[in-house]
């Protein structure tokens, strides 16, 4: 196991290269695999997560190699999987569990889907439920969590499904088996989730109906392979828009993120906390709109959020909460329940985080309150568990920009789900971490 150390201080400079987008990613993948035709994908994010699906898929028999910095993979056509030797190991990857869970109740074929601890704990009840009512036969524990067990060959129906939480993953996993249900399939969200699936089934010539938060496809008979050019992603660049934000003397660059409407949130949270942060040369990138973003250091003040804004940001509270804890007053969330079932409770573990490094926080069921101390030092040091999740290690990483002393997080394995490469790309802009090998 590695833990992080961090020396207090810094001041960060640059241009910053962050990885390619995850939820893009697991998707170009899973298209390209489904696709009639070769696909390109440039930009692809060689993470634990996005290395999970692709094996899974060269388990079912998806041919991909490497050309210069493309991965190119050989579809196999909508009916072409082919049965896998063994479970499918799903790693960390939520994404890609609950979207396979779908796409693998179509086949002809029986399939069990598992992954580590921390996803094996994960609900998946979410999934089993509305592929159950399209006719498919999935099983989870009596918990209705993984491992998942797919019965094949069964015939799917279309349905309309309201879930009860907007949830791009739930969304995706119902589209995906839709591809393969007779007649209409049809979603009608109670909030804003990511649109990522929508756009690249309609770059590889899948017609939609989209409307205010409803999405409906029909069964179709093929996908047309179409080259991707990953964005890089904004849940990545989060932390650095965070750690030059409350860093003093600091200017970075971020160049080509993936600014979504459906995921931009972490952007107009911290504008609306005061944040100096310029988006430049916006355009389109396989389908997605990028931006070139520039971020100085700014003092920021404490704000409330709440409604659709936790949707748009729902994988960025933990750089969203280091933030706060800098910022002067008071910042309060409210209707997030969804982080405590994250890749860890992300409301319980980062109270405890932040309560360890001396800040005022309290917690309610579906939030926090952070009271900010906007003067340096706003943490103290000291040791945190990242609970094996990588965002949380991430974000306790950049506190340290405006700690008094150093900060150890443990359990930072998990940064290669998401960020292959933190550790040098973070010291390159002018972070004094290092990482070690945890005696056990
Ligand atoms: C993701 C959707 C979100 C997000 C996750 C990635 C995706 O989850 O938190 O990290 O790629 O579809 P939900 O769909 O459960 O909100």
């Amino acid at each position: 196991m590695r833990r992080f150390r961090i020396e207090p201080g810094g001041h960060l400079q640059g241009e910053v290269q962050v990885p390619g987008d995850k939820s893009v990613s697991h998707r170009a993948v899973m298209f390209a695999a489904l696709a009639s035709g070769t696909t390109r994908v440039t930009g692809f994010l060689e993470s634990a997560d996005c290395l999970a699906t692709l094996a899974a898929f060269a388990a079912m028999g998806v041919a991909h190699r490497r050309e210069g910095n493309a991965l190119v993979i050989d579809g196999v056509g909508l009916h072409g999987l082919q049965a896998p030797d063994a479970p499918l190991d799903l790693g960390n990857a939520g994404t890609s569990m609950r979207l396979l869970s779908g796409l693998m109740a179509g086949q002809a074929f029986d399939s069990v889907l598992t992954g580590d601890a921390s996803l094996s704990r994960r609900p998946m009840a979410r999934v089993i439920e509305p592929l159950t009512r399209m006719g498919a036969d999935i099983r989870g524990d009596a918990a209705g969590r993984a491992p998942l067990h797919i019965r094949g060959g069964r015939p799917l129906r279309g349905i309309t499904y309201r879930p009860p939480v907007a949830s791009a993953q739930i969304k995706s996993c119902v589209l995906l088996a839709g591809l393969y249900a007779d007649g209409e399939t049809r979603i009608e969200e109670p909030g804003v989730s990511r649109d990522h699936t929508e756009r690249m089934l309609a770059a590889f010539g899948v017609p939609l109906r989209r409307g205010d938060r409803r999405v409906s496809l029909q069964p179709v008979e093929r996908l047309r392979a179409a080259d991707v050019a990953v964005p890089a992603d904004l849940s990545s660049a989060a932390f650095f828009m965070v750690a030059a934000s409350i860093a003093a003397d600091s200017e970075l660059w971020l160049p080509a993120v993936g600014i979504n409407p459906t995921r931009r949130g972490v952007i107009d949270i911290l504008l609306a906390m005061g944040a100096d942060i310029v988006l430049d040369n916006e355009r389109e990138q396989a389908g997605e709109p990028v931006a070139d973003i520039r971020v100085r250091s700014a003092p920021l003040k404490g704000i409330a959020i709440g409604g659709d804004q936790v949707e748009l940001a729902i994988d960025e509270f933990p750089a969203i909460f280091i933030a706060a804890a800098c910022a002067e007053g008071t910042t309060r969330l409210t209707g997030a329940a969804e982080l405590r079932v994250k890749e860890s409770d992300r409301i319980a573990v980062m109270a405890d985080g932040l309560a360890t490094l001396g800040v005022d926080v309290t917690v309610a069921e579906d939030g926090l309150t952070i009271v900010g101390r906007p003067q340096a030092p706003s943490f103290g040091g000291g040791h945190v568990a990242s609970h094996a999740d990588h965002r949380i290690a991430m974000a306790f990483a950049i506190a340290a920009l405006r700690a008094d002393a150093a900060i150890t997080i443990d359990d930072c394995d998990y940064v290669d789900t998401s960020f292959p490469g933190f550790v040098s790309v973070a010291a390159a802009a002018g972070l004094a971490i290092r990482s070690e090998r945890a005696a056990s």
